[in-house]
């Protein structure tokens, strides 16, 4: 039998619908925030919800309209519980809540850490478990072991890979988001000119630090005022994705597993995909890595994990409420 679940998206800066028939994606429509986020350098929770509240009315029709879906055929509707910001998901649960009430279908609420890793049995349909995912966004970084459930392997102890993307942009007056700012400066650096430091590698845990990346590139700024930006940018991108693919393929060999994942925003970042893929190969793993446009933020991924647990018999009750701290 086949289902049709909607997905909704609402945890950060962007407002995303998307309808699903079983695991094909019928629309995904995603209206971003950034630019107006932009102004501030970073995201300011209150205007998110606010912004939210006024998107999420037009960007459900706007998925249904390009789905060509009526809501009464809809089997489900999936939504972002958490982690995220609170009032950014409090504005998806409370209209999921009233598509549930009022088209009588169950709600399932969604780890929008699993959506991220869902994203790859999206783009990947051979893809099965076990495997080991790399999700790097803006406010994660995990190794996490897929195989009966979820096995978090480690984690950043303080900045995620994608929030210091976004402070060194900051710093070198690159603009915000980050990530993509500092991947398009870098491609006219070198990445050997500076040799900034990289946290815990050789730890032999599956564990992050960044902050202190962050901070040393700070101090190199301040102290050499003159610098190539692109040098810096291309050397700090570096020093993160030598970190991110170290640890990722070490864990891979520590648990023998030979199917790594990469998902989250900052795995659009060309040159993180270009050396996992280069390095994977030659270790003899298969990486799976979404298209961009499934790495950031997005509700099909929701309504993928949606599906899964719809099937389980996994859904909820209207009372549920937000978990802005929601883990594995
Ligand atoms: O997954 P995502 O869209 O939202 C969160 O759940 O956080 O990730 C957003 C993060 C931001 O920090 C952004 O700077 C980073 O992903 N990002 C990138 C790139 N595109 C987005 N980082 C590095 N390179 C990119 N091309
Ligand atoms: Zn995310």
């Amino acid at each position: 039998m086949s289902r049709v679940v909607l997905g909704i998206e609402t945890s950060c800066d962007e407002t995303s619908v998307a309808v699903l028939k079983d695991d094909k994606i019928l629309s995904n429509i995603v209206s971003s925030q950034v630019e107006i986020h932009a102004r501030f350098g970073g995201i300011v929770p209150e205007i998110a919800s606010r912004n939210h509240l006024k998107n999420l009315p037009i960007v459900y029709r706007k998925a249904l309209e390009t789905a060509e879906v009526d809501p009464h055929d809809l089997d489900a509707v999936a939504v972002t519980q958490g982690p995220g910001l609170v009032g950014a998901l409090l504005v998806g649960l409370s209209f999921a809540k009233g598509l549930s009430l009022s088209l009588d279908i169950p709600m399932v609420p969604v780890n929008h850490l699993q959506g991220h890793i869902y994203a790859a049995y999206l783009s990947h349909r051979d893809l099965t478990p076990p495997f080991i995912a790399l999700i790097v966004s803006g406010g994660h970084t995990e190794i996490v072991l897929v195989r009966d459930g979820f096995k978090v392997l480690g984690k950043t102890l303080d900045d995620a890979a994608g929030e210091a993307f976004d402070k060194v942009a900051r710093v070198l007056g690159l603009g915000y988001p980050g990530g993509p700012a500092i991947e398009k400066a870098a491609l006219e650096g070198s990445d050997s000119k500076y040799d900034f430091p990289r946290a815990l590698l050789s730890d032999g845990n599956f564990n992050f630090s960044f902050s202190g990346l962050k901070t040393s590139v700070m101090y190199f700024i301040k102290k050499n005022p003159s610098c190539s930006i692109s040098d810096v940018a291309a050397s700090f991108q570096k020093a993160v994705v030598d970190v991110l693919v170290e640890k990722t393929l070490l864990a891979a060999e520590k648990y023998g597993i030979d199917r790594v994942v990469i998902s989250g925003g900052v795995a659009a970042n060309t040159c993180l995909r270009r050396e996992m893929s280069d390095k994977a190969i030659s270790k003899g793993l298969k990486l799976y890595v979404p298209p961009k446009n499934l790495c950031t933020d997005n509700a099909a991924m929701i309504a993928r994990v949606g599906l899964e647990k719809l099937s389980e018999g996994n859904t909820a009750s209207l009372e549920i409420n937000a978990e802005p701290g929601l883990q594995f």
